[in-house]
């Protein structure tokens, strides 16, 4: 297939565009165009002809987002309606990339078709975006405490967050280094999620559109996990040094006076079966992590 994949330089878009590339032969499209620019988006996408569109890019920048309303209004879901009508325009399948966090943190085990109700702005954006993409006849792709392998930038700086993700790799770097790591706990911050591994959330976002599949779509593991079990199975995963790890409160500059939802566990089942994907329990999705760090390469499915 031929993908036109925005964010192809972000955390989570590279993990998708190396599964297309390096699995499944396919060719990315992965040019940086303005996501804001309705007309250049309309332009990118009928020149390059595509036979779907996965739109990963974000601005990824939460201050920002809080001190310019309009701007990230128009970065998250004037974009995600650029690239949704573009790909219409087109034709082709469309898939956009999204999060829990658009349920508000009690929706414990929440499904593809539990209603939202976000209690953010991030997620209230996200929220809004899937509306639109869902209303163009397309896909919505959830990932969620996404950990794994920058391929992009493999050097880029990684560190604990509200969310669950980069947790492991932050995790596995203090403690190889032999330094001590902090695993947040409270109820302010994302305590329990779904984690998941960013390669196999690019396998699912390659079989919806190759499957040029409609609806909802849930991007992670079978296991929950609260921040201390994801900190404990990580050190069994990657053979670490467990009393390496302390437990404490998050500095409160990590949220920013934000409300952060705190259980955003969520199921795959419907996922899973709808589109026969492997559905990963926590211990398989470490070692495949591990199999990255350690080779370079993606493991290898199932
Ligand atoms: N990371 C997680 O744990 C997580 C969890 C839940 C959901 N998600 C979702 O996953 C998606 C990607 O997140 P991420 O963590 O991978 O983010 P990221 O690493 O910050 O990547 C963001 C990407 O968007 C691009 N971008 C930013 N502004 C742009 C613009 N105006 N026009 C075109 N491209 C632009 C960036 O390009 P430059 O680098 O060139 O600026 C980069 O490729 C988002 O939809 C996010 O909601 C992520």
């Amino acid at each position: 297939m031929r993908i036109v994949l925005t964010g192809a330089t972000g955390f989570v878009g590279s993990n998708i565009g190396k599964v297309l590339t390096d699995r499944h032969d396919d060719e990315v499209i992965g040019e940086r165009v303005d996501m804001t620019d309705r007309q250049a988006v309309a332009s990118y996408v009928a020149s390059a002809e595509p036979d779907a569109v996965i739109h990963c890019a974000i601005l990824n920048d939460w201050d920002r987002m809080h001190a310019d309303r309009p701007a990230a209004w128009n970065s998250y879901v004037e974009a995600t309606r650029n690239y949704a009508d573009a790909a219409a325009t087109a034709d082709v399948p469309f898939c956009l990339v999204s999060t829990d966090w658009v349920f508000d943190g009690t929706q414990s085990g929440a499904t593809e078709d539990t209603p939202p109700n976000p209690i953010n702005l991030y997620g209230f954006l996200k929220a809004a975006s899937e509306i639109i993409a869902l209303d163009r006849g397309g896909a919505v792709a959830r990932v969620m405490g996404v950990n794994g392998t920058h391929w992009a930038r493999p050097a880029a700086p990684r560190a604990q967050d509200p969310g669950f993700g980069y947790f492991v790799a932050s995790l596995v770097d203090a403690l190889e280094g032999g330094q001590p790591f902090t695993v947040w706990e409270g109820d302010d911050i994302n305590g329990i999620a779904s984690p998941s591994l960013g390669a196999m959330c690019g396998e699912v976002m390659r079989a919806v559109v190759a499957g040029g599949h409609r609806g909802i779509f849930h991007c992670c593991g079978a296991s929950s996990a609260t921040r201390r079990e994801l900190a404990a199975a990580a050190v069994n995963a990657f053979g670490l040094d467990p009393s390496l790890l302390r437990f404490g409160p998050a500095p409160a500059e990590a949220f920013a006076g934000q409300r952060i939802p705190f259980d955003t566990s969520v199921s795959a089942v419907a996922t899973a079966e709808r589109l026969g994907t492997p559905l990963l329990n926590l211990d398989e999705l470490l070692a495949a992590f591990r199999h990255e760090r350690t080779t370079g390469e993606l493991a290898p499915l199932g």
